[in-house]
């Protein structure tokens, strides 16, 4: 899960355009960027498109908050068609990912799919109190596949009146944000996926975007537009460097035997350089790179 690309539901332009994009996720958006009055429309084109064969991505669908009243009818509408996944905005702790989840097994049970089979992928900070809440998500539903969060909506709530500073950096508010999202996945043990980057057009600022965000531990970006795509693929996919090194450093453990401690390159290995390295190797995996179990 490097590349999640957002599609507004109602575009039947931008959904062919989105398979040809190289994402790993798609999500059809039949919340923020679909009006009021194009839900419905959204939601019957999402089903035919949930219905194609042969979609070279994993297809979610972002639901309307559960604030909006919204929720059921997008799920009773898009369930039958059985999306990979759903996206759930806004959702304020472990409470709102619980009663999400609640509500996907009787749709499972009703329409003949798996118990468990929907992933379930939140959005953490997208409110006040979400962010305060984002802990208690740890535990609250196997069907978690990981945590985004979203600086905009955040930003409305607050009303403060940018979410970066002259330098591109994130204001404090929003760099809490951020991390609170990292530790809350974390402790949930699911991955952290980054937000989306608005300013479309601007590839060196996405791309230095994308970097700083694999250094600080997401594991994948989601993308508005998509010529973001390969950007956040290459950035989230580890590169020979760190795959050749992590590699070493697995054989280094198998090679001290019962010792807690190796060297590698002239420097120190331990315990958590070792866990450093499996992730790595896993992801490389993931992306179809790495086929050895690291020796
Ligand atoms: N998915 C698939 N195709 C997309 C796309 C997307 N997210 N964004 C743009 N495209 C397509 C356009 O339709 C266009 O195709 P066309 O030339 O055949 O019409 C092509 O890519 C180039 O688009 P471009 O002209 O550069 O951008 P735009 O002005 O048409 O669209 C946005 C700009 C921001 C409106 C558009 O990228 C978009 O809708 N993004 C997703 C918004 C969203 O889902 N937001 C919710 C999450 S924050
Ligand atoms: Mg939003």
């Amino acid at each position: 899960m490097r590349s999640l690309l957002f599609v507004p539901a109602d575009s039947e332009r931008k959904l062919e355009k989105a398979l040809r994009s190289g994402a790993d996720i798609l999500i059809l958006d039949l919340e923020d960027s679909v009006a009021l009055s194009q839900k419905e429309e959204a939601r019957r084109i999402a089903v035919h498109f949930l219905r194609k064969e042969a979609i070279p991505a994993r297809v979610y669908v972002r639901v309307n908050a559960l604030a909006t009243g919204l929720t059921d009818e997008d799920l009773a509408a898009v369930m039958p068609a059985r999306p990979a996944g759903i996206m759930l905005p806004k959702a304020e702790g472990g409470q709102d990912v619980a009663l999400l989840s609640a509500k996907l097994r009787v749709h499972e049970a009703e329409h003949g799919i798996k118990d468990g089979a929907t992933s379930i992928l939140p959005i953490v900070t997208e409110t006040a109190k979400a962010v305060f809440a984002a802990h208690t998500i740890a535990g609250a539903s196997n069907r978690l596949c990981g945590l985004t969060w979203g600086a905009e909506d955040l930003s409305a709530e607050i009303g403060a009146r940018v979410t970066r500073d002259d330098a591109g950096g994130y204001t404090g508010v929003f760099a809490l944000a951020r991390s609170i999202t990292l530790l809350a996945a974390a402790s949930a043990g699911v991955p952290a996926i980054d937000t989306v980057f608005p300013a479309f057009r601007d590839m060196e600022g996405f791309a230095r975007d994308c970097r700083d965000a694999e250094r600080d531990g997401f594991t994948g970006k989601m993308a508005i537009h998509p010529s973001q795509v390969p950007i956040i693929n290459a950035a989230f996919t580890p590169s020979e460097e760190a795959i050749d090194h992590s590699r070493r450093v697995v054989a280094a453990f198998a090679d001290a035997g019962a010792r807690g401690v190796a060297s590698v390159d002239g420097e120190m290995v331990d315990r958590p350089h070792l866990i450093r390295a499996e992730r790595i190797l896993e992801r490389a995996r993931l992306a179809g790179l790495d086929q050895g179990n690291g020796r």
